[in-house]
């Protein structure tokens, strides 16, 4: 996302990274243009550019535009806002900057969170005259949740409003009431105005009862800490290099602390330890190599070491887990519903993983915490994490690189969430899983078979019920033990509780995979008959199984077939509207795309169905 924009200057200090966030009255563009411009920045040639693009862009008449310096895409500038993030880079003789701009709509929030994931100062400008926005909490919060710990509040356009102190102050007050519970350890007012340049890079005649630094002056001198600046060594490996068999070096970037040939590192997940026999940096061995900086490390002894491991510091190394309590913001055009399965990537690991529960929602503005059953695009939340397998990590607060994590929809690879690990959660690890020495191998042993799930999916009145029953009558009379799972019999006691909506189907789904896999386990032949219309939960039940364990049984007619079959006339209530989410009327049914077995019970008689069945199951 976005691109990098630098200046053909040395790069002598470590750049700070800011993120400049604003709504599109805000006055952005200008301040940041104007910032360029007076301190020098503006490049002869790309001055000349935005000179004549004045002239057919700009709004200030036969002024330079400095708008026009930033929004740098022409189709950005014919809309008159800024889409992607633009990366900046500007210098000064005292410090490099690195700038992410990033647009203020809500529906740019996803652009906000890439730009503040990397930013180690948030710049929030406000208009004076238009005062704090639902934009603003929204922003600041953000920022905070993924690691900014330094805010400029630039009260900017304070020539609209005559330069009044009163107004400066009351936004001020206003903006630290807003935000006092966000955890942002500093935040810094000033009133400026990008028009004029007053308070940006010379102190402003205008406001005398400023007595503060310019923001310039400010982003000059101020002290940044990341998260994990103190943190001991943890690498996290990208890949394993081994161009022949005398040389195997682990290659990564460093997360936090330091590394040196001789210290003793410990590998984790897992409890390998061996002292480092080198560092490379490129192709030269290096005394030391320290955040930041990407590196093979060869080790004195030889152990195991995959992608996605980390490396650590053997004293102090990272705790692992397979459930978290972390925050997210949904980035998924569909809500987040618990339950469903996800890919999570955390620094160079990748594993399945799902939101086990939504502890609750944020409110973006004032931060008050509501209860949820979902989580809707662009919203915050506090969640239960699980992961298919135990992950090395540590808090966000601790280690930005370690904590922070993506989400990623399997079927369609695209970002839904990011989110950052407040802490582990003890109670997985508290309860362990028993070894009993009855096996499940044994157990369908015992009963000549081997266990399996069948899972009918279709539509009520598709013929599930009539094929499964037949189907275990069958089995039955073959001396198979089996059981049936039936929608509509779990619905009266286990699944009481629960209705229609989507999210209540997924909870449905879950319960009864569970208790399917428990049946699996005690070795039985389970068929499990429930509409089950969403993928994303059909592929959670799978998840819960061996390979191979787990058939997925489509039983299909089509709507329109079920409608003039409804046995039970339940289609002609969902028709005449006296049923909400009926399947097939008002709510979807998302078909298989990949079933084991595919039966069309419009043209197979259901002793046929039962044919084919058996057919595959021996
Ligand atoms: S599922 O969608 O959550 O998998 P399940 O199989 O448990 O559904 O229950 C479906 C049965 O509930 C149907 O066979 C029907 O008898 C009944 N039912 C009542 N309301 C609905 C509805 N809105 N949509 C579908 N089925 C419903």
């Amino acid at each position: 996302m976005g691109r990098e924009v630098t200046s053909p200057t040395s790069n002598r200090l470590a750049p700070l990274r800011l993120v400049l966030c604003g709504s599109v009255d805000d006055g952005k563009s200008t301040l940041i243009g104007r910032m360029l411009y007076d301190s020098n920045q503006v490049f002869a040639d790309q001055l000349g550019k935005v000179e004549a693009d004045s002239r057919r862009w700009g709004t200030q008449g036969e002024n330079i535009d400095l708008a026009l310096l930033l929004d740098g895409l022409q189709d950005e500038r014919e809309q008159g806002i800024t889409i992607d993030v633009a990366y900046r880079s500007l210098e000064t003789p005292r410090r490099r900057f690195i700038v992410a701009d990033v647009p203020g709509h809500e529906q740019y929030t996803r652009n906000m969170a890439t730009g503040a994931s990397t930013a180690q100062v948030a710049i929030i400008l406000v208009n004076a005259r238009r005062g704090i926005l639902p934009q603003t909490a929204r922003h600041t919060r953000i920022a905070a949740m993924f690691g900014v710990r330094h805010v400029v509040l630039a009260v900017n356009k304070m020539d609209l409003v005559d330069w009044d102190q009163a107004t400066f102050e009351a936004l001020e007050e206003e903006y630290r009431e807003l935000t006092d519970d966000v955890g942002v350890p500093e935040v810094v007012a000033m009133p400026v105005s990008g028009l004029t340049g007053d308070n940006l890079t010379r102190r402003s005649d205008n406001m005398p009862w400023y007595d503060g630094p310019t923001l310039l002056e400010h982003l000059e001198t101020v002290q940044v800490t990341d998260p994990g600046d103190d943190a001991p060594f943890r690498m996290p490996v990208q890949y394993v290099n081994r161009p022949h068999s005398e040389f195997r070096g682990y290659c990564g970037r460093v997360a936090s602390g330091t590394v040196k040939p001789g210290q003793r590192i410990r590998v984790v997940p897992g409890s390998s330890e061996s002292p480092v026999k080198s560092v490379l940096v490129g192709r030269g061995e290096v005394e030391r190599a320290g955040r930041g900086d990407s590196v093979t490390l060869t080790f004195s002894t030889e152990i195991d070491v995959t992608r996605g491991d980390v490396i650590a510091d053997a004293e102090d190394a990272p705790a692992v887990s397979d459930q978290f309590r972390a925050s997210i913001l949904w980035m998924g055009e569909q809500p987040l519903v618990a339950g469903r399965l996800y890919l999570l990537k955390m620094h160079t690991r990748e594993v399945t993983a799902k939101v086990t529960s939504i502890r609750h929602s944020v409110e973006v503005r004032t931060g008050e915490r509501l209860a949820a059953k979902q989580l809707e695009l662009n919203e915050i939340g506090v969640v239960n994490l699980a992961t298919s397998r135990p992950v090395p990590f540590a808090p966000f607060e601790e280690n930005g690189k370690l904590g922070g994590f993506i989400l990623v929809d399997r079927g369609n690879n695209r970002t839904v969430a990011a989110g950052t690990i407040s802490y582990a959660l003890m109670r997985a690890a508290n309860v362990t899983w028993q070894q009993f020495d009855i096996s499940r191998e044994v157990r369908a042993q015992l009963k000549r078979q081997d266990a399996r799930c069948l899972w009918f999916t279709g539509l009520s009145a598709s013929g599930k019920s009539t094929v499964a029953n037949l189907l275990e009558r069958r089995l039955y009379i073959e001396g198979r033990h089996t059981y049936l799972l039936d929608g509509d019999n779990v619905r009266h006691g286990l699944n009481a509780d629960l209705g229609f909506t989507e999210i209540d189907r997924t909870e449905n789904i879950r319960r009864v995979a569970e208790v399917a896999r428990l049946m699996v386990d005690a070795g039985l032949i389970v068929i499990v008959s429930f509409i089950s219309p969403f993928r994303a939960d059909r592929e959670m039940a799978r998840g819960l199984f061996e390979p191979g364990e787990f058939l997925e049984v489509f039983i299909d007619a089509s709507a329109e077939e079920c409608a003039r079959r409804d046995p039970k006339g339940l289609y002609a209530k969902a028709l005449r509207g006296e049923i909400k989410n009926f399947t097939g009327i008002s709510s979807p049914y998302e078909r298989p795309e990949e079933p084991e077995i595919h039966l069309s019970t419009e043209e197979l008689s259901p002793e046929d169905c039962v044919e084919e069945l058996l057919r595959k199951l021996n």
